[in-house]
């Protein structure tokens, strides 16, 4: 499925184990509501997220970009491990699925790959959440990243979780920001379930416009670098987006599995 993505606030308080915010000092830089706007309008009928590698609740006009989503199709990622003012919970509801990722049930294992991140408070606001969302209309998704240390809070975490009426999602662990061009060697990433030959382990992000918070184009999530040369504003078709991404550097995964020719389910 392709999901246009836009990062709305370049950082998170967060140090997550794998993710880009370990290796660097995000400058907390947001998008402006009207490249965002553009954003909605030319991606209309897309299913629409609005984070990459970013903690999107930090945006200091949440509210009104809340409003400005409203039946667009549109997705929240979130890892809910920060104070969140009431009235934002009031608005969650304009989003079409809410996804909210931990790895824990107990601070000291959230803690091993939510670097920084506060367990108490993640379930705190999920139950607020849960007090103010109506899910019939906004579908409520976990993501339990999974990995090594966490594995054996597994189940329990299904169980608990899908009794509050949440979908739950386990997420292998499949990619290390900063080793996306040259591969990936984390231990949490090791062992036969997180074997990178199993075809549903390949993230196919090249095929997702992935906007930054200047409205460029950026060839995946984790090579924000590599310049595409496309913003917002150009009227560039899908496909010739995707073939000049195919024409610079993919990570090292991408190239071993050939799957970035794979552009709905065409070989090119
Ligand atoms: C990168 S996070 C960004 C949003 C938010 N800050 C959060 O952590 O939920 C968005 C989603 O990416 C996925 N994710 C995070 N780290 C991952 C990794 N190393 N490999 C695969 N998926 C990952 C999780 O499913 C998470 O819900
Ligand atoms: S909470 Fe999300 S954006 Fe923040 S460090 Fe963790 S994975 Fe990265």
């Amino acid at each position: 499925m392709t999901v246009a993505m836009a990062e709305i606030v370049d950082g998170c308080r967060l140090k997550c184990v794998l993710c880009y915010n370990n290796i660097r000092t995000p400058s907390f830089r947001q998008m402006e509501l009207g490249t965002l706007e553009k954003f909605i309008t030319k991606y209309f009928p897309w299913r629409k997220g609005y984070t990459s590698w970013g903690e999107p609740l930090l945006h200091t006009e949440f509210l009104t970009i809340a409003d400005m989503i409203k039946g667009s199709n549109s997705d929240l990622h979130s890892s809910f491990s920060l104070d969140i003012p009431d009235e934002y919970f009031k608005v969650m509801g304009n989003f079409d699925r809410i996804n909210i990722s931990l790895s824990g049930l107990t601070q000291d294992v959230h803690e091993l790959y939510h670097k920084g991140g506060n367990c108490s408070l993640t379930l705190k606001n999920i139950r607020k959440l849960l007090d103010n969302v109506d899910r019939e209309k906004t579908k409520l998704y976990i993501h339990f990243l999974v990995h090594r240390d966490n594995e054996y809070q597994l189940k329990e975490a299904e169980e608990l979780f899908t009794n509050m009426g949440f979908i739950f999602i386990p997420v292998r662990l499949f990619y290390q920001i900063e080793g996306m061009l040259e591969g990936f060697s984390h231990p949490y990433l090791k062992g036969k379930e997180y074997d990178f030959h199993r075809r549903s382990f390949y993230c196919k992000e090249v095929r997702n416009p992935r906007i930054d918070i200047d409205g460029r184009h950026m060839l995946c999530c984790g090579t924000r670098n590599v310049p595409i040369g496309f913003t917002l504003d150009d009227d560039v078709p899908e496909e010739l987006l995707i073939e000049t991404k195919m024409k610079h550097p993919l990570c090292r995964k991408c190239q071993e599995t050939k799957h970035w020719r794979m552009i709905r389910g065409n070989v090119v």
